[in-house]
């Protein structure tokens, strides 16, 4: 097989419990992690040796190629299956950087499970996931793109199934917000927070979802919002806009949602926010309650 395409869908955290730092740099979480139908997209081609082209609407956003969680990504598959293998990438980024919806964590794990068919390493989703975790905290649940709920740092993983697909909103504003500093900004709000312990009970019905999402919220909103008042009046803006969607930050921001009750309801409001605010990224999209690839 000499071309592979992966798409590497955004990841959205229907939860986000955070607790107070741990003695590794990282803070202990739980998060419901779902996927939505838009995503960026890659294509491997048999090549000497690595390569990596970037395009798409936000492609001149993304820092040089030895720095790129992709080409991270493919070395450390490299490195663990041995083989000398190369590759001409191609990364199409459709989805706008350090925006919460770990965008670049789904880029590394769709090279990780391009590469792997490409190379034909004959890694098993869970050996991909433990290469994952060297790469960064979310880049494990990208690898199998289903609903998960997550625990540890992010490399505890547990399905949730079955799970309803939900229809949902997205909106960027055009600040790109460092995970870090957010995370940096909680331990001044929130030290001392301790895990909830509210884990997720699968469900197929959408009514039942959206009532357990509704006591579950994202424990990063006030820091987010206090590294960039913009989010604070987005999610009004949202709430503002239908009274009834469940509006949350996405991971940490700057992107936010309104998860809406289906479809139509999805169209009007992405067409009331583009016409609101015409810079701003905006999309209606699934949150999907299954995964089709691996
Ligand atoms: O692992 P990743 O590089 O994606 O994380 C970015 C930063 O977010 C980390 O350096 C850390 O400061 C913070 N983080 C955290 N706790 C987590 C996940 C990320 O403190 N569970």
């Amino acid at each position: 097989m000499s071309v592979v395409c992966a798409s590497a869908p955004a990841k959205i955290n229907l939860s986000l419990n955070v607790a107070a730092l741990g003695d590794d740099g990282y803070h202990p979480l739980q998060s419901l992690v779902v996927f939505a139908a838009i995503g960026d997209d890659l294509r491997f081609e048999s090549a000497p040796k690595l390569t990596l082209n970037i395009d798409g609407p936000f492609g001149s956003n993304l820092a040089g190629a030895s720095d790129n969680l992709v080409w991270r990504a493919a070395r450390a598959l490299q490195e663990t299956t041995n083989t000398t293998l190369g590759a001409a990438i191609s990364l199409t980024k459709n989805l706008p950087i350090a925006a919460g919806i770990g965008g670049g964590s789904a880029d590394a794990a769709a090279a990780l499970r391009g590469l792997n068919t490409l190379w034909q390493c004959g890694l098993s989703p869970r050996d991909l996931e433990d290469i994952a975790a060297g790469l960064g905290a979310d880049v494990p649940v990208c690898v199998q793109s289903r609903p998960r709920f997550m625990r540890g740092r992010g490399q505890i993983l547990d399905d949730i199934s079955p799970w309803p697909d939900l229809y949902a909103v997205l909106v960027n504003p055009g600040i790109a917000i460092s995970t870090k500093e957010v995370f940096a900004r909680f331990d001044d709000f929130g030290a001392g927070n301790v895990l909830n312990g509210l884990a997720p009970k699968p469900t197929k019905d959408v009514d039942a979802a959206l009532a357990q999402l509704a006591m579950l919220d994202n424990s990063l909103t006030q820091a987010a919002c206090a590294q960039s008042p913009a989010i604070g009046a987005l999610l009004a803006t949202l709430a503002r806009h239908d009274p009834t969607a469940l509006v949350r930050l996405c991971g940490s921001g700057a992107t936010c949602m309104a998860i809406v009750r289906n479809a139509a309801a999805a169209t009007q409001l992405k067409q009331a926010l583009r016409a609101e605010f015409s810079q701003y990224w905006v999309v209606a999209t699934l949150l999907r309650g299954t995964c089709s690839f691996i």
